[in-house]
């Protein structure tokens, strides 16, 4: 069996639904649900055999323990974390929680669990931790694009913990030996995506009539991946990759904000045109910027596609049609999440930009 942390959210539960999909090995999926955790993510899989769930905070060490006490996993890969940059501008506090204190929690328990393994066990085992390219900072733009060697130099308090996490995971191999591996992503996008990032926000707010928010003068810049070439990566960097090392993912895809809203706007006008006959452009508002707001991000996806022969299948525009179709055939999902609380961030965010 593998562990999964945080595989009610987007990407843990687009790695689930794919895992299940290829793989005959079970999977347990440990999640709080908070409000980025969403089981209807996870509808399909509901009575599959191989699929467990337990609601369990990863901060919360005991329960962790016993999970790896009665399932005997080969693998924990840790997905759970606060991962929206303007929450944590908003509210920190929860971000230390989670992906600090919950990060060490997980090597606490996973460690005392390895040390009891057999040998070939305790070879064979391992512990993923899915990070992000933000802990390394922003770029100008002419420079590099970030590599595993690049330093970390975060910026927000998400990225900082994010940093502080994998500050941990390394440790952990370093000091204990625990095999770990770490892998840091771009920007992903695709079914499931809560409406609070880019992407998601732009489509659900153009199908509704509403502004679409575009933080500054909508110049910077994103590295863009689909969620399935993520998962995919995962899988290989689980299986293949060196015990200690870091992998980074990313889709060789950079693209202005600004870029990004127009093919979504130029993609609804063809999938789904207004029925006014005006484009979605008419909808476009610049907004306050971001406090601290990266430039630019980048990924140097050399390694992984060297060692690993990794590479995205998906280019932005057929990963953005997808998507776009997705979110057009699946409004009840949708519906399902912006409510009450979903309506509060929107105030508590936008309310003050206009
Ligand atoms: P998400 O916010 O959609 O989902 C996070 C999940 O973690 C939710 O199901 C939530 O309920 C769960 N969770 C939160 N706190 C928890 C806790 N204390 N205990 C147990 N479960 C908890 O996040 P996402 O976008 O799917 O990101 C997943 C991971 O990938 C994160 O670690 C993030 O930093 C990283 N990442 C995300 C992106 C991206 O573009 N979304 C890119 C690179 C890396
Ligand atoms: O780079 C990887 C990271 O990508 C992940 O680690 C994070 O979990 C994930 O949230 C994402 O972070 P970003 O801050 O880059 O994503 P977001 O979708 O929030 O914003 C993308 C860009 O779009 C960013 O430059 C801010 C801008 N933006 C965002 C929102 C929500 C807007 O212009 N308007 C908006 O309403």
């Amino acid at each position: 069996m593998i562990f999964v942390t945080g595989g009610a959210g987007f990407i843990g539960a687009n790695f689930v639904l794919n895992w299940l999909r290829k793989n005959n090995e079970p999977v347990l999926n440990i999640d709080k649900l908070t409000y980025a955790g969403n089981l209807n993510n996870l509808q399909s899989v509901e009575g599959h055999a191989n699929y467990h769930f337990a609601r369990v905070d990863i901060c919360d060490q005991n329960a962790i323990e016993e999970l790896f006490k009665k399932h005997q996993p080969r693998a924990i890969l840790n997905f759970a974390a606060e991962s929206h940059v303007d929450r944590s501008i908003h509210g920190p506090r929860d971000f230390v929680q989670t992906n600090i204190v919950g990060t060490f929690s997980l090597l606490q328990a996973a460690l005392g669990y390895w040390r009891e393994l057999s040998e070939p066990e305790k070879n064979n085992f391992r512990f993923l931790h899915v990070s992000t390219d933000e802990v390394y900072g922003s770029l100008e733009l002419n420079d590099p694009a970030f590599s595993e060697t690049t330093p970390y130099a975060p910026n927000s308090p998400y990225s900082a913990s994010k940093a502080a996490s994998d500050h941990l995971v390394r440790a952990y191999h370093h000091t204990y030996g625990l095999p770990v591996l770490t892998t840091n992503c771009s920007n992903n996008y695709g079914p499931l995506q809560f409406p609070e990032k880019l992407i998601p926000i732009v489509i659900h707010n153009a199908l509704n009539g509403k502004n679409l928010p575009i933080y500054g003068d909508g110049s910077n810049i994103r590295d863009w991946l689909y969620v399935v070439d993520h998962c995919e990566a995962i899988e290989l960097v689980l299986e293949k990759g060196r015990k200690g090392e870091t992998y980074n993912i990313g889709g060789w895809n950079e693209k202005k904000n600004l870029e990004v809203v127009d093919t979504i706007c130029a993609t609804l006008d063809e999938l789904c045109p207004r029925p006014d006959g005006k484009s979605y452009q008419t909808q476009k508002v610049f907004v306050a910027d971001r406090p601290g707001h990266d430039k630019r991000y980048a990924i140097d996806a050399t390694k992984i596609e060297k060692e690993l022969g990794w590479r995205p299948k998906e280019n932005f525009e057929s990963g953005l049609k997808k998507t776009i179709a997705w979110y057009l055939e699946n409004e009840a999902w949708v519906k399902n999440i912006t409510s009450g609380a979903y309506r509060e961030w929107l105030d508590k965010n936008y309310g003050a930009r206009q």
